[in-house]
């Protein structure tokens, strides 16, 4: 049962597009486990651009079939959006793509929840909405992407969601949504002072697209199983990132699904020991997008340096992401958490030209040095780093193909990382194409039976 599972360590935006398409050409199948059109995976074949959100990224590898899991938070509008670009540029990615029918479905009440709560907090954190006339402090801004993640999850937890298997009959998918609604609008228009969502509106917008995409729907936990009992080789694609995670991240600013390795068993629908090797990306500095705490981060112009050699602005929204240093701490909880076997580091181009980088290996919190991640987010705001020097790659390598084009230095910085995290590193990326990759150890898929060629 070979599986290879490609999760993100930090907190998104880790280059995972990037290499699951470099090893989606190796697949038989690719699963996306969770998360929704919050993600951005980017992809870049020469001067082609992709950017996927709910697709896929073995999309583009020819024979393998790719299935958005149960585990999805499915904005059907918007997967129709990237299969019809892809059709318009003469990709039509249907004959490989299939649909869990037990995914939950965002719906137009989704998003509205999800900007109205964003909206209504203030930065003062003092609510302010319609009928409210105390003081209470509300809770800062997540600064989530509006894709209607939370709700989404929060309607599946508390069994109001609507799978994709709910609404494929139109008259249970109308009785479905009124409750559904009810609720909603009590507290857009009542306690938000938010526009209402109709229920025709959301039956016309929601309705044709799940048309659409009916032939695609099948059991999808089913067809993975069937195809690890058969030996063929399952590459799961995670999104997002560890320090994101509902349970086990910076909460409350992290996003609604589990984005460890840890979620990739239930958003798929298969065994947890369908999974033989986990790879954690993770650049070889740190960024975040949005609010929450961020104990590498470099405030000021460096900050903003870094941010502008690395083009950090986000795939999904194209807001500037924060940049910091590579925090050690943070990472060994994640590659411990998520039991990741081997590390791909990407972005250490973007850092060439330091003959020497920070590392943060432990956190300073007062009069305290920790150098386990906390989880109390007052400790992680008051953490102050505590760094140490790493080599640096002193030459340029961009694009870098073949061991010898990369300066000595890189691989002492990815000595220096190895041994802060006690992980070996798999692979080397040098730039965002898909060959811009060196691999530094042997087949990812291991003793594995599958039909590919060894990634
Ligand atoms: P994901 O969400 O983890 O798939 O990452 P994103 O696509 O949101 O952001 C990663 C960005 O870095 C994208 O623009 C990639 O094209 C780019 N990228 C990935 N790996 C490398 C690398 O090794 N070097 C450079 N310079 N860019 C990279
Ligand atoms: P990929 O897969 C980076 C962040 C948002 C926000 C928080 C909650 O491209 O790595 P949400 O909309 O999920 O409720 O927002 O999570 N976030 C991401 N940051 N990369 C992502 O995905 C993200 N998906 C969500 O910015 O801080
Ligand atoms: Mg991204």
């Amino acid at each position: 049962m070979p599986g290879l599972l490609v999760v993100g360590l930090q907190w998104g935006d880790e280059g995972k597009g990037k290499i699951l398409d470099a090893l989606s050409s190796t697949a038989d199948v690719v699963v996306r486990y969770q998360g929704g059109s919050n993600a951005g995976h980017t992809v870049y074949h020469g001067e082609k651009k992709f950017v996927f959100h709910l697709l896929p990224t073995g999309v583009l590898a020819d024979g393998v079939t790719n299935v958005v899991g149960n585990g999805v938070a499915l904005d059907v509008v918007q997967l129709l959006r990237e299969i019809d670009e892809l059709a318009a540029s003469g990709i039509d990615v249907t004959p490989r793509l299939r649909i869990a029918e037990r995914a939950h479905i965002v719906l137009p009440h989704h998003k509205a929840l999800d900007a109205a709560r964003e909206d209504i907090r203030p930065p003062s954190g003092v609510f302010r909405g319609i009928g409210e006339t105390d003081d209470a402090p509300m809770s800062q801004p997540i600064g989530t992407t509006r894709r209607g993640i939370g709700p989404c999850y929060a309607d599946k937890a508390a069994r109001l969601g609507i799978r994709v298997v709910d609404a494929l009959d139109p008259d249970r998918l109308e009785a479905r949504l009124h409750p559904v609604l009810k609720e909603a609008n009590a507290l857009l228009a009542g306690v938000y002072g938010a526009q209402r969502v109709e229920l025709d509106e959301t039956m016309a917008e929601i309705g044709p697209a799940i048309d659409r995409i009916r032939d695609l729907v099948c059991d999808g936990g089913g067809l993975i199983r069937s195809r690890l009992a058969d030996g063929k080789r399952v590459l799961f694609e995670g999104a997002q990132g560890a320090l994101l995670d509902i349970d086990h991240g910076t909460y409350p600013f992290v996003t609604s699904s589990s984005s460890t390795a840890l979620g990739a068993a239930v958003g798929s629908g298969v065994p947890a020991r369908a999974v033989d090797h986990i790879v954690g990306v993770a650049k070889a500095y740190t960024t975040r997008v949005g609010a929450g705490p961020f104990p590498s981060e470099i405030h000021g112009p460096e900050g903003v340096a870094l941010r502008e050699a690395g083009a950090e602005f986000g795939a999904t929204t194209g807001r500037p992401r924060r940049c910091g240093w590579f925090d050690a701490v943070a990472m060994r909880y994640a590659v411990e958490l998520s039991g990741v076997d081997s590390v791909c580091l990407t972005k250490l181009d973007v850092l060439a030209g330091r003959e020497t980088i920070p590392i943060v290996t432990a956190y300073q919190i007062g009069d305290r040095r920790i150098e386990s991640f906390p989880a109390d987010v007052s400790d992680l705001e008051a953490a102050k780093p505590v760094t140490t020097d790493a080599p640096g790659p002193a030459t340029p390598f961009l694009d870098a193909r073949e061991r010898s084009a990369v300066p000595e230095g890189a691989f002492a910085y990815v000595g220096a990382v190895e041994k802060a995290i006690g992980r070996p590193v798999s692979m080397l990326s040098t730039g965002p194409d898909r060959d811009a990759l060196i691999r530094l150890t042997g087949d990812l898929w291991g003793e594995s039976t599958g039909s590919g060629p060894t990634a």
